[in-house]
């Protein structure tokens, strides 16, 4: 039965009008309608399509959803080669000048002519893909392959929210080949690695590859389940079209036709121009939402592009200028245990050295043993390392293929590997501990490297290479014995001189003189972290008060609760603390007489923040320091007592917690906004320095 006309209008109208919420929602991340009315409008067109099939066009959003299985992807021939571009790897300056160096000799440009303009933009690290679209309408769909046949991925591609399946606007090309990449958002591939997780399925080893394998999935509803995202970059084949004159033009365009296209493009000027674009997104790539692995150059004006021309495949016009790889692969040549602090036992990976993210790796922690099995790394497997930014280095995944026969599995010790003392696992926690306390040497090093910290006792100078030998010669057995030693103690250590120890004792010399705040951090307490210890010191005081108080007491101070109180209890339960404090006093630790006692005062009076995700000018410290001199404290965790959480960009799990409870979320410029109003806000007048 042919279609009615009305149903025909109103198919098309639903069409365009969905079409128009996608675009809203997944181009400019600014969502138009409800997702219960988008999915009333969606199943409307999807009940008229399968009443009259005739009306189901190729651009409708319902071919988004995937249709049969392939039993492999046709070849595509690409009408204009789909070219690769040279790469400068170095990380200095000299990718970008080299470039413009180039690219001006080619011109024939001298000294003191006007700098080149050039198109930067970012190189996103996803597969590439061709789109054709004729008289307006995605028809096909393909991959790079070799450059000149790719494969026929058009099912697939039409489940991508963001590429257009029509055009904006009235007048289309008859012919647009558009070119971009294909990748996976960070925050996308998490949550997809979750629900791996959650079923028990393997883990995707990064977005780029968990990208390129949706794509290339011959089940395009395997892909539609895929969160895929897209941007546009350059063109194909083009006919019938007023095409613009400059790469920037050219990808202003493609916006208007509905694509997406990166705003950190920028057009610059010279060498120079390059070389600030290539800091500043280095000094931003960990903080995008998808991973780069470079930005590229071009030159911006297509006259000149054309007649740069290209050479072996490779425009001369355009390059990519690369970032440190922040993944390698390497082998675990072992998995050793570390004892820390607090005993906990750590699984640490010993890598094959490899250089990653502008380091040299041999470790990466595996957190505890459960880690250990849900990432499967065996002793002898060969592991892709991941260092971004100033972030530890971790192991992302196995290469499977690559198990070697003799490969290992890793077994948690039952006795500490460092003084034999009992593991110990607690009911319903994920690591083990050794239970040999500050018998242990080397929870006496690591005691004795927080004890001198510099949120702590602040005494510099006294690193990890020191500790060592002051613990296993047995010189220093409890930080008191560090107040007791002279310059001659320390001065005969390796590495160690008469001026590098004379600076040594006149730092410990120092740190006698310290608050209780700094003090109660200092002695390692189990759960006590910094905050909490300024808690405890404003609200006990003085430390003999503190050292007596039981857990009912303990539970008193503000956002102390069982747990942590018990640890307070039981460390001040342990003899041999209790003289360890004594000792430090007689050796002349001291704090002022009557620290702070006051509640706090200011706006902030008695409330909980929490930071999240990277501010933009503020850097966690500075922002923690604006929050507690208004009174605030600095939470790590987001509750229903928390007041407000200060989000920046990459705010992950707390940001959602936060709206899940209904927590006021400030970001950056709302607390300054906060904290400048409540300046105006009289202080106590009873302590008009508060
Ligand atoms: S332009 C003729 N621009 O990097 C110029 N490529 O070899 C063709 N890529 O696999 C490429 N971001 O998929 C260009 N902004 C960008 C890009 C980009 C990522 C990828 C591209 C290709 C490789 C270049």
């Amino acid at each position: 039965m042919a279609a009615p006309q009305g149903a025909a209008e109103r198919a098309q109208a639903l069409r365009a009008e969905i079409s128009r919420h996608n675009y809203a929602y997944y181009v400019l991340d600014a969502p138009t309608l409800p997702d219960v009315e988008f999915d009333k409008l969606f199943q409307e067109l999807q009940g008229l399509e399968a009443e009259y099939p005739e009306l189901r066009t190729p651009d409708s959003p319902t071919q988004r959803v995937g249709g049969v299985a392939n039993a492999q992807f046709a070849p595509v021939r690409h009408k204009l080669p789909m070219l690769s571009i040279r790469t400068e790897t170095d990380t200095e300056a000299s990718g970008a000048e080299n470039f413009d160096a180039r690219i001006r000799r080619e011109l024939g440009l001298r000294e003191g002519d006007a700098p080149v303009a050039y198109l930067a933009e970012l190189k996103f690290d996803g597969l590439a893909v061709s789109l054709r679209y004729e008289a307006g309408v995605l028809v096909s769909a393909a991959t790079r392959g070799d450059g000149e046949t790719g494969e026929d991925v058009t099912q697939n591609a039409r489940t991508v929210r963001s590429i257009p399946l029509r055009l904006h606007g009235n007048k289309p090309p008859a012919v647009l080949e558009v070119r971009g990449e294909v990748y996976m958002r960070r925050a996308d591939f998490d949550r997809m690695n979750d629900r791996q997780l959650a079923a028990g399925l393997k883990l995707y080893i990064n977005p780029r590859n968990a990208a390129a394998g949706a794509l290339r999935q011959l089940d395009a509803a395997v892909t539609a389940k895929r969160p895929l995202s897209f941007f546009a970059y350059g063109l194909g084949e083009t006919e019938g079209w007023d095409a613009p004159q400059s790469q920037g033009d050219m990808l202003d365009t493609l916006e208007t036709l509905g694509f997406p296209v990166d705003k950190h493009r920028e057009r610059v000027e010279g060498a120079t121009g390059l070389v600030a674009f290539h800091r500043r997104v280095g000094e931003l790539r960990d903080a995008l939402p998808f991973d780069i692995d470079g930005v590229v150059y071009k030159v911006d004006a297509i006259d000149l592009q054309k007649q740069l021309g290209f050479v072996s495949r490779e425009p001369r016009w355009a390059v990519a200028h690369k970032y440190p790889a922040q993944e390698q692969l390497t082998t675990v040549q072992n998995i050793e245990v570390q004892v820390g602090r607090t005993g906990k036992l750590t699984p640490v990976a010993k890598l094959a050295p490899v250089f990653v993210g502008g380091v040299t790796v041999t470790n990466a922690t595996l957190h505890n043993e459960y880690e250990v099995h849900r990432k499967d790394v065996q002793i002898g497997d060969t592991v892709i390392v991941r260092r971004a930014g100033d972030v530890i280095p971790e192991i992302v995944g196995v290469v499977a293929e690559r198990r070697p026969e003799s490969a290992r599995q890793f077994v948690m010790p039952t006795e500490c590997p460092v003084c034999g003392s009992a593991v110990v696992r607690e009911e319903g926690e994920a690591d083990h501990r050794c239970s040999g306390g500050l018998y242990c040497p080397a929870q006496r090093k690591q005691a004795l490297l927080h004890f001198a910290s510099r949120r702590a006792m602040d005494v510099e100078g006294l690193g990890d290479k020191l500790v060592e030998q002051l613990v296993d010669q047995a010189i220093v057995r409890t930080p008191a014995d560090l107040y007791r030693l002279g310059v001659a103690a320390f001065a005969a250590l390796d590495r160690m001189a008469e001026k590098s120890a004379t600076n040594l004792v006149a730092a410990i010399e120092k740190s006698r003189e310290t608050t209780l705040a700094r003090f109660i951090f200092a002695l390692g307490i189990r759960n006590v972290g910094e905050t909490t210890a300024k808690d405890l010191a404003r609200h006990f005081g003085a430390i003999d008060p503190l050292m007596s108080a039981d857990e009912a007491a303990l539970q008193t101070v503000p956002d102390v609760g069982p747990v942590v109180a018990a640890s307070i209890a039981a460390f001040f339960a342990e003899p041999h603390n209790r003289e360890v404090i004594e000792q430090l006093r007689a050796a002349g630790v001291h704090w002022p007489e009557h620290e702070v006692v006051r509640e706090p005062i200011g706006l902030f009076a008695g409330k909980s923040l929490v930071l999240t995700g990277t501010l933009p000018s503020l850097s966690r410290d500075e922002a923690t320091a604006l929050i507690e001199a208004a009174g605030g404290k600095v939470s790590g965790s987001v509750s229903k007592k928390t007041s407000y959480v200060v989000a920046g960009s990459e705010a992950g799990s707390k940001l959602d917690k936060a709206q899940q409870l209904g927590v006021t979320i400030l970001d950056e410029a709302g607390l300054k906004a906060l904290l400048a109003a409540g300046k105006n806000v009289p202080s106590n007048p009873e302590n008009p320095d508060s």
